[in-house]
């Protein structure tokens, strides 16, 4: 692990480095859990079912980055608006937001109980790269500052589309098998190390960050802005992916 990722590690754990994140409790609070109480409310999401469902979020949007690979690939028309789009949705909620409660709550925890501590380690790592790599196609993707007319650098000549389409094919390829051990091995291991009352402390703090930042039904509306994007590049009819019965 660099030195950089323990650092910001060290950081989130402090409280510094949620990122444009508001919190009502100290990050202190959060991760003793001082100051939450023990009342269930079975109607709310639990920590790490909102982790999954975000990661439901994220996959969607893979597969609008895969249609921007074969797109650019296959040097066909595509709208770069739509890419600045969804990953402003990655860098604002999936790593702004999403990442932030991993490495507040969850990684710490796997850690200092010395469980899937190379896992993590190297989960933290990518995190790193795909925030690089995010900016990457934020830089390609943008129409600000752009003449009229004038396309965005990411688009703009053959070598911008092989740079962006290999940037985003490095995204896709990492974040699949990311998030899939995250959901089968560390949520689960996660879940093995802390007590129910401390499981339900750490749901109501993470729905607590998530409504003050983004309201209390952040999900749908995600969701509502992805599947404009989906109907934008032609992805939206989920039949789409259904193989002919041969
Ligand atoms: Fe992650
Ligand atoms: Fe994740």
């Amino acid at each position: 692990m660099s030195g950089d990722i323990v650092s910001r590690r060290g950081f989130l754990v402090a409280g510094a480095g949620f990122t444009g994140l508001t919190v009502g409790a100290s990050a202190v609070e959060i991760v003793t859990g001082v100051g939450a109480t023990s009342e269930s409310d079975p109607t709310q999401m639990g920590a790490t079912e909102s982790l999954l469902t975000d990661h439901g979020v994220l996959k969607r949007i893979l597969l609008i980055y895969r249609e921007y690979i074969r797109r650019l690939t296959a040097d066909q028309d595509s709208d770069p608006a739509a890419l600045f789009h969804a990953a402003q949705i990655v860098h604002d909620y999936i790593e702004g937001f999403h990442e932030g409660i991993e490495e507040g709550f969850v990684f710490p925890r796997l850690l200092a109980a010395g469980k899937q501590t190379s896992t993590v380690r190297e989960l933290l790592t990518q995190h790193d790269r795909g925030r690089k790599l995010t900016i990457k196609i934020i830089q390609a993707s943008t129409t600000m500052k752009m003449a009229s007319g004038v396309p965005s650098p990411g688009f703009a000549s053959v070598t911008g589309r092989k740079d962006l389409s290999r940037v985003l094919s490095q995204f896709v390829a990492m974040y699949e098998p990311h998030e899939a051990r995250e959901d089968t091995e560390v949520f689960p291991g996660f879940r093995s190390i802390v007590s129910a009352k401390e499981f339900e402390d750490i749901s109501r703090q993470v729905r607590k960050i998530e409504n003050s930042r983004y309201g209390s039904d952040a999900l749908a509306g995600f969701v509502g802005a992805i599947a404009d994007i989906e109907v934008s590049v032609g992805i939206n009819d989920i039949s789409l992916f259904t193989p002919t019965d041969n």
